[in-house]
């Protein structure tokens, strides 16, 4: 057994906790030799990881050979560009930015310093989805024809963060463009969204919006229609379907248990899981033990740098659809 490659974490909020309690207990891979979250020091303190006071000594501390990237998206390409010049390995959370114009840049600094750079498409892991690429691409139903897949959050995130979160496509859909690539094994030529605040003045009032639809063209004629919001009354909601020539293969919403009760009033499941953490949270730690062994050089990432471009490409597209009324080509926003 080779000795635990050492790992450092910056940002330790909602999703970073996650990846650090994971590293701590779930994947022996990794040690935790450092973490760095000026707000959430106690989150490192109670799991026993050194703390770093500033991110910049964190990615050229020599015992750090690989980061994980969970602060605001805002921060995401400054950091891996330069975790990457320091020469170390980035798992970083999605999107990789909300502009265009940096991403040649991030690709060019990770190419650069032949570093791993997987993006944080945490479904890709999800053990449901990833059987049903493998069913998809053996050829299970035939050649694709559509995609539909449904994505709704229990409830939107605090204002303060969707304000820096550069909106539903950006923040919330791109996990969706991701599983439409991932699933297609095609890329998108254009994009048509329709998007509208419907549920608080405020979302409105920060010019995002809370309900959408997205329908994208792939370049071998393949549809998908993704339908997201950021509130579900019965929880996080999370079902994707592929239309083939023979067949259709479905994947679900995972359930806490198979019990159902029936009484006067109907029929009765438990509760659909409350959010991300619950509902991914195996496919967290299949993610970060795919990192590992990217790291380890004995797999590819599982979502590499341009998967994360081209999931920015799409959302830019999608956002520019919806405010324009018009479909978009990549093309366009390439230019
Ligand atoms: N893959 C997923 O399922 C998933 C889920 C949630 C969030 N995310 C992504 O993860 C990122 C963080 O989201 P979140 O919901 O955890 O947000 P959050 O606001 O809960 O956490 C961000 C943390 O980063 C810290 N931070 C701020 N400046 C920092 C700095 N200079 N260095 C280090 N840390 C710093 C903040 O103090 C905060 O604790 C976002 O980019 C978001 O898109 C991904």
């Amino acid at each position: 057994v080779s000795a635990p490659i050492g790992i450092g974490l910056l940002g330790l909020g909602r999703i970073g906790r996650l990846h650090a309690r994971n590293v701590v207990t779930r994947v022996p891979a990794f040690a935790a030799v450092g973490a760095c979250d000026p707000y959430a020091e106690n989150v490192a303190v109670e799991l026993g990881i050194p703390v770093f006071s500033d991110w910049q000594a964190l990615v050229s501390a020599p015992e750090v050979a690989a980061v994980v990237i969970s602060s605001p998206t805002e921060l995401h390409a400054e950091q891996i560009i330069e975790a990457a010049r320091h020469g170390k390995h980035v798992l970083c959370e999605k999107p990789l930015d909300r502009e265009l114009a940096t991403l040649p840049g991030i690709l060019q600094a990770v190419d650069e310093a032949g570093v791993v750079l997987q993006v944080g498409f945490n479904r890709r892991a999800d053990r449901n989805f990833s059987q049903l690429r493998q069913e998809l691409s053996g050829g299970a139903i035939g050649d694709p024809l559509l995609v539909k897949i449904t994505s709704r959050d229990p409830a939107p995130a605090p204002l303060a963060y969707l304000k820096g979160s550069g909106g539903l496509f950006l923040d919330m859909a791109i996990h969706d463009f991701d599983m439409a690539r991932y699933l297609v094994d095609a890329e998108v030529v254009s994009v048509s969204a329709a998007g509208s605040a419907l549920l608080s003045p405020e979302i409105a009032a920060i010019g995002d919006v809370d309900t959408a639809v997205t329908t994208l063209t792939f370049d071998n004629g393949v549809l998908a229609v993704i339908d997201n919001c950021r509130q579900a009354s019965y929880g996080y909601d999370q079902r994707v379907e592929v239309h083939g020539r023979n067949g259709m293969l479905l994947v679900d919403n995972e359930q806490s248990s198979t019990v159902r009760r029936a009484d006067a009033a109907g029929y009765h499941r438990d509760p659909l899981p409350n959010f991300f953490l619950d509902r991914y949270g195996e496919a967290y730690v299949r993610e970060m033990e795919a990192f590992a062994a990217a790291v380890a050089g004995t797999a590819e990432p599982i979502a590499d740098g341009i998967d994360g471009a081209r999931a920015v490409e799409i959302a830019v597209a999608a956002e520019l659809s919806r405010k324009e009324r018009r479909a978009v080509t990549l093309e366009e926003v390439r230019r």
